[in-house]
């Protein structure tokens, strides 16, 4: 026993690191199978922003409700059917999430270039730096070789994605669970810089909360009626400042008491180590870029489904 333990140690270990390699994800992945990926989902992307800014936001939004429920496995975007319950009626994600036609376009034009390659989890992944870039923000290689998952779970995408009541502790919990630190958490809320939210997201802090400067209260309640069932919908921009310019105006908001969710204004009260990252990133565009990069990537390193696990979707809607 002792001397064959001596002789499989070193296989065990080279199996182990030879396993973890295996299941690592790399910026060089399609290099070979598909070298028109970046250019090919770039100007699908592009077309898609010019036509509308916000929905640049809306497919970053998607990449972090795929990443938080089973992981960064293109689960958010498979579509219900009788027999078949996604995550697209989830809380969070109900009559909420959109972008849902751009990947389509993306994945279709993925296919003709290189059919049965791509994963709609790496799509989602790259149309969301694209996004980022377009819209003014800082560029960064993305790691690729994640496969697409055969299931969802409406039940975890309603239990794992961060509502906008969360209090501040449960929050970095949200993240925590996922891998996340509580710097990434304050600098990926920075995607919160574009986009837009509905009177029902935020309707609790600009009436019920204290920590909001009294005259932005005063402007979204004008378009955002205090009782629930009236103007639901009724949309206002996450960054009163710069919403389709991808900047860190989203500090400068906290920090003049601005931000727009209950959960993006607990991360700054004047005091204590989350409000000092929110001062560091509204008075440096760099430390910002620099750490919401960072943040992206950790993002898009949860539990990836890798070498033959999961399948390459041929729509992202629907498992093959
Ligand atoms: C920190 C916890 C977070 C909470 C509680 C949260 C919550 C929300 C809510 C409630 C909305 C508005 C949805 C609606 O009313 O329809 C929203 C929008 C958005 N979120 Fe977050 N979010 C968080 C983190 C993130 C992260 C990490 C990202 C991406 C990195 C992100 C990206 C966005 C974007 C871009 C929008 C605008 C989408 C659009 O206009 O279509 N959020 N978020
Ligand atoms: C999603 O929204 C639709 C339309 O508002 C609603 O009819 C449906 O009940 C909602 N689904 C869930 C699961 O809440
Ligand atoms: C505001 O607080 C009151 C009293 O706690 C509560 O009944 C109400 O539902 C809250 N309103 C919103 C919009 O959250
Ligand atoms: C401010 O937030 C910090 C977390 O950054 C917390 O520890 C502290 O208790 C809060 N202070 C006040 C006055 O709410």
């Amino acid at each position: 026993m002792a001397s064959s333990s001596k002789v499989f140690a070193p296989l065990a270990l080279f199996l182990l690191l030879l396993g973890s390699t295996a299941a690592e994800l790399s910026t060089s992945f399609y290099s070979s199978s598909c070298p028109r990926l970046s250019s090919t989902v770039k100007s699908v992307v592009r077309s898609a922003i010019s036509k509308e800014k916000r929905l640049g936001a809306s497919i970053l939004r998607l990449f972090f409700h795929d990443c938080f429920v089973l992981g960064c496995d293109a689960s958010v975007l498979l579509d219900d059917t009788p027999t078949f319950q996604g995550e697209k009626t989830a809380k969070p994600n109900n009559n909420s999430l959109r972008g849902f036609e751009v990947i389509d376009q993306i994945k279709n034009a993925v296919e003709k270039a290189c059919p049965g390659v791509v994963s709609c989890a790496d799509i989602l992944a790259v149309a969301s730096r694209d996004s980022v870039v377009i819209l003014g923000g800082p560029y960064w290689d993305v790691k690729l070789g994640r496969r697409d998952s055969r299931k969802a779970s409406f039940s975890k995408a309603n239990k794992d994605i961060p509502p906008p009541t969360l209090s501040l502790s449960k929050l970095i919990s949200k993240f925590s669970a996922k891998g996340l630190s509580t710097k990434d958490m304050v600098a990926l809320s920075g995607a919160h810089t574009i986009g837009q939210a509905r009177c029902t997201s935020f309707r609790g802090h600009i009436y019920n909360d204290t920590n909001i400067d009294v005259s932005f209260a005063k402007t979204r309640r004008s378009n955002c009626p205090r009782t629930t069932g009236s103007g639901d919908n009724n949309l206002a921009p996450l960054d009163l400042r710069t919403p389709t310019h991808f900047d860190n105006s989203y500090y400068n908001n906290l920090i003049n008491f601005q931000g727009l969710l209950h959960t993006d204004q607990q991360l700054y009260n004047i005091s204590g180590f989350i409000s000092s990252v929110v001062k560091a990133y509204s008075g440096s565009t760099h430390t910002f870029f620099s750490d919401f990069v960072s943040g992206m990537i950790n993002m898009g390193d949860i539990r990836p489904l890798t070498g033959s696990e999961g399948e390459i979707r041929r729509s992202c809607r629907k498992i093959n």
